[in-house]
């Protein structure tokens, strides 16, 4: 089976073909970051109008690279929730139009699923990821999975690919561990999108040097509940009442903020895979990338005796290939959808934890 994913979500125009065993046979990205930089976030107008110019030339390159004509797909997935509105209506109609005019079956997909799964897709040559040695093998089910990207941040239990396989643990409550690396980084004066600059930084950096600036991002030990909201505002009191620091300072406070954040990460993902019993972490999202969160997680995870799966860093970010895949197994399972398909701007996956409150 070859299946075409648009992806439109956000800031990013993606397309891919992607066989049912999870072969990527073609993964367009076009990125919208430079546009979105000026404002230190994404406009959502800026974004479904770049959209609607890129997505065509975009699929015609997927389709292209995989040496692959319409005619020749067995359908078109197309990540209809959650994100934003206008951004993603473009790509349901781009998928729209093509599976009508191909005359092949529709399948939307939650790009949260999208993710949770995008550790199964097989790249050619992919880049070994920078740091440190996880299982290039695929995890069985069940899996404890960590999605920690630009938009969301939670823990999931995931038993199988379909909607109902899939449980949330727990999730933040208020900004998405990206988002804090990106307002922290703006704070800083480091440009969009901060999360890369500040792991590089960190590197640099001693995180004990600047720990008063920074608190443990760990309110309520026992939850698996997020909170970044509060290290964001400390670190900008911080900048408030003693400038933007420079040089070594500026790595130190960085080292000090991924530090607390990747703590929680590695504390919450850990503690959820022994609560449920499950031997099988993968990490997924943006800040998967992060050298910090890679490096302590392998390291909690070994300690424990858990089996760690983090993805090449071009299945963690948004991309169009975890869409096809998601929506290849769909197809196989017999589903699709209708030429009604609309978008949504909440997942479909059930939530536990309510943003800005307590648990449900
Ligand atoms: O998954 P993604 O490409 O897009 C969504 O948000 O859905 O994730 C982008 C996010 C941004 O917030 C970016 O700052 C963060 O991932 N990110 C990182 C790193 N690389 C990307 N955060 C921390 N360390 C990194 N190396
Ligand atoms: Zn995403």
């Amino acid at each position: 089976m070859r299946v075409l994913g648009i992806e439109t979500s956000c800031d990013e125009t993606a397309a891919a073909v992607v066989t049912e065993g999870g072969d990527v046979l073609s993964d367009v990205v076009r990125s919208q970051v430079a546009l979105h930089a000026p404002y230190g976030g994404v406009v959502p107008e800026v974004a479904a109008r770049d959209h609607a110019r890129a997505v065509v030339p975009v699929v015609r390159e997927a389709l292209a690279r995989a040496g692959v004509a319409a005619a020749d797909l067995d359908g078109v997935a197309v990540t209809s929730r959650p994100g934003l509105a206008g951004a993603l209506l473009v790509g349901l109609q781009a998928a729209k139009g093509l599976a009508w005019a191909a005359g092949k079956p529709l399948v939307g997909v939650d790009h949260l699923v999208g993710h949770l799964l995008a550790v199964f897709l097989r790249r050619d040559g992919a880049p070994a990821p920078p740091a440190p040695p996880a299982s290039d093998e695929r995890p069985a089910f069940p899996y404890v999975a960590l999605l920690a990207s630009g938009g969301h941040t939670a823990i999931y239990r995931v038993d199988g690919p379909s909607l109902g396989a899939i449980r949330e643990l727990g999730a933040t409550r208020d900004d998405a561990a990206g988002e804090a690396f990106d307002k922290v980084a703006k704070l800083l004066g480091l440009g969009y999108p901060g999360g890369p600059v500040v792991d590089r930084l960190a590197a640099e950096g001693d995180a004990a040097a600047a720990a008063e600036a920074v608190p443990a991002v760990m309110a309520r030990k026992e939850s698996l509940e997020f909170s970044f909201s509060g290290i964001k505002s400390a670190v900008a009191r911080h900048v408030a009442k003693r400038g933007r620091p420079e040089g070594q300072a500026l790595n130190d406070l960085c080292a000090a903020f991924q530090g607390a954040v990747v703590d929680a990460l590695v504390q919450k993902t850990v503690r959820a895979a022994r609560s449920e019993g499950v031997e099988r972490v993968v990490l997924a999202g943006g800040v998967a990338a992060n050298r910090g969160l890679r490096a302590k997680m392998a390291a909690a995870c070994a300690r424990r005796g858990l089996a760690l799966f983090v993805p090449p860093f071009a299945s963690c970010t948004d991309n169009g290939a975890m869409i096809a895949y998601a929506g290849a197994l769909r197809l196989a399972a017999g589903e699709r959808d209708t030429l009604d398909l609309a978008p949504e701007t909440r997942t479909a996956l059930p939530r536990v934890t309510r943003k800005g409150g307590g648990p449900r």
